[in-house]
């Protein structure tokens, strides 16, 4: 299957340095590697309805949940690019990830069956020196992804508080070089390792 990228954008604002992080890493993928960029502002999700348990459901055929959906489903890696927001995902990307819940639950879907063995990668923008900050984004993706039989490539982080600060922060533009030539195993919970 060809590799295929979809980013998704989640940050309260455009040109952001998340978006601007996750370009620097996008730019070093093969030119065969196809890419998706999805920014959750200009594609807004409603609020989540957490119908999982009724019996109608169907699969969403049109509008932005449509949209996110099938790309989702085309895609062989999928990038949550969402700023630090208190410490973990920003609501929208956040809301993007409720939406599978609902779509593990679809019938005809075979969501997880679809994603499994797929990899789930983070990049992220925060105002704090220091990484470990980012702890409760990295393992609300890296447990999704468990949770998904998902692999897990890990989190680009980049320090920046104003857009463009993190064009000055030297080792994050080191490491979005070789980011997407990461390993990427099999997501496992910590309990597991
Ligand atoms: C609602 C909100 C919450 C934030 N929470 C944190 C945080 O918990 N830790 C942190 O280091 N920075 C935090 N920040 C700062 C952003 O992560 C930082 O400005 C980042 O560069 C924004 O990324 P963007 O330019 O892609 O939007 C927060 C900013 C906002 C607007």
């Amino acid at each position: 299957m060809t590799r295929r990228f979809l980013f998704v954008l989640g940050s309260s604002r455009s040109d952001g340095n998340t978006e601007l992080l996750a370009r620097r890493a996008a730019e070093q993928l093969p030119k065969d590697v196809e890419q998706q960029w999805i920014d959750l502002t200009a594609h807004p999700l409603p609020d989540f309805e957490d119908l999982r348990h009724d019996s109608d459901r169907v699969r969403p055929t049109e509008g932005n949940v449509a949209l996110l959906l099938d790309a989702t489903l085309a895609a062989t890696d999928i990038v949550i690019a969402s700023p630090l927001y208190w410490y973990t995902l920003s609501a929208q990307t956040k809301r993007y990830l409720d939406y599978w819940a609902g779509w593990l639950r679809t019938p005809g879907l075979d969501f997880k069956a679809t994603l499994a063995g797929r990899t789930l990668w983070g990049v992220t923008a925060l105002a704090e020196y220091e990484p470990k900050v980012a702890d409760p984004l990295i393992g609300s993706l890296n447990n999704s992804a468990a949770y998904m039989g998902m692999r897990f490539g890990g989190v680009l982080l980049g320090n920046g508080s104003k857009p463009g600060d993190v064009l000055n922060d030297g080792e994050a533009l080191a490491r979005a070089k070789t980011f997407f030539q990461g390993e990427t195993p099999l997501a496992r919970y910590a309990h597991e390792s």
